[in-house]
């Protein structure tokens, strides 16, 4: 099966920076010759060596996938309702216009898909070959368009300054490296182009205490939340955190500078 002419033409090498082209059944690496496979349809662009961290992940949310979305949708701990208000409104603040290029890093199940508008250009990342099944499964039952792709948030297999969004929701707590996660979003990243990236208050003070020299500005779970800014690179001069209502999630928003 080949990939659709958009997706091929923003895919690149993320350990070289290189275009792939598609040879065979696979992905080429336009000047090392490194090759990735093609797995049903869905270009699979994995660090060859991935930290512990991400393995273990990986693992575990390829067994959750089964259960993931029948957990999420009754709304678990978060209280009935409650995540699927907030990804409605986060969704809506984004103002997407018609047209735009969305990228959903972490895309899970693809629960999000559900609140985005039809007109937009849809791409997908995760790491979990079992998540992205979901999220194919449920894409297809909404009739919605999207190019997926599996792959290590902190190594985006996609061309810098081709996206108009990122969105990103629940992920970060788990990657091995947040701030190469946060900085490849930024990458990705238009020039007037914004992220908007969501995750439990509580992971935000997990996150920040299991990086030395971040410990000390997580000493609780608000101070935690507005100090997830320091995982936005120098480059942006544009950002700002902050718990949500409620006090379960932060939000941190960046716009990259127009150059
Ligand atoms: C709690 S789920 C959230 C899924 C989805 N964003 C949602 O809103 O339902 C966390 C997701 O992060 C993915 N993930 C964990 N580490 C990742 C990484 N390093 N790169 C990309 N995805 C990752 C998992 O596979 C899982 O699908």
């Amino acid at each position: 099966m080949s990939l659709a002419p958009p997706l091929l033409s923003l895919l690149c090498n993320p350990f070289t920076g290189e275009p792939l082209h598609e040879r065979g059944g696979e992905l080429v690496g336009a000047a090392s010759g490194q090759r990735f496979p093609i797995r049903a349809g869905i270009p699979v662009i994995l660090p060859p060596r991935p930290p512990l961290r991400a393995r273990f992940y990986r693992r575990f949310y390829d067994l959750a996938a089964r259960l993931y979305d029948g957990v999420v949708q009754s709304g678990g701990r978060w209280g009935i309702n409650a995540e699927e208000r907030l990804r409605r409104e986060v969704i809506a603040q984004l103002a997407l216009p018609p047209g735009a290029r969305l990228l959903e890093t972490a895309i899970g199940s693809g629960l999000n898909a559900a609140h985005l508008p039809p007109d937009i250009e849809y791409f997908g990342l995760d790491l979990s070959w079992g998540m992205l099944a979901a999220a194919r499964r449920n894409l297809a039952a909404q009739g919605r368009a999207a190019h997926l792709i599996q792959a290590d948030g902190a190594y985006i297999p996609l061309h810098t300054a081709a996206f108009d969004f990122v969105l990103h929701l629940g992920g970060l707590q788990f990657y091995a490296d947040p701030f190469r996660g946060v900085s490849e979003m930024a990458r990705v990243l238009k020039p007037g182009g914004r992220a908007v990236i969501l995750d439990e208050a509580a992971a935000a003070r997990r996150l920040l205490r299991r990086l030395p020299a971040h410990r000390k500005y997580a000493p609780d779970i608000p101070t935690a939340a507005a100090s997830m800014t320091r995982l936005v690179p120098f480059t942006i001069t544009e950002f700002e955190s902050h718990l949500l209502p409620g006090g379960q999630f932060f939000q941190l928003t960046f716009t990259k500078p127009a150059v």
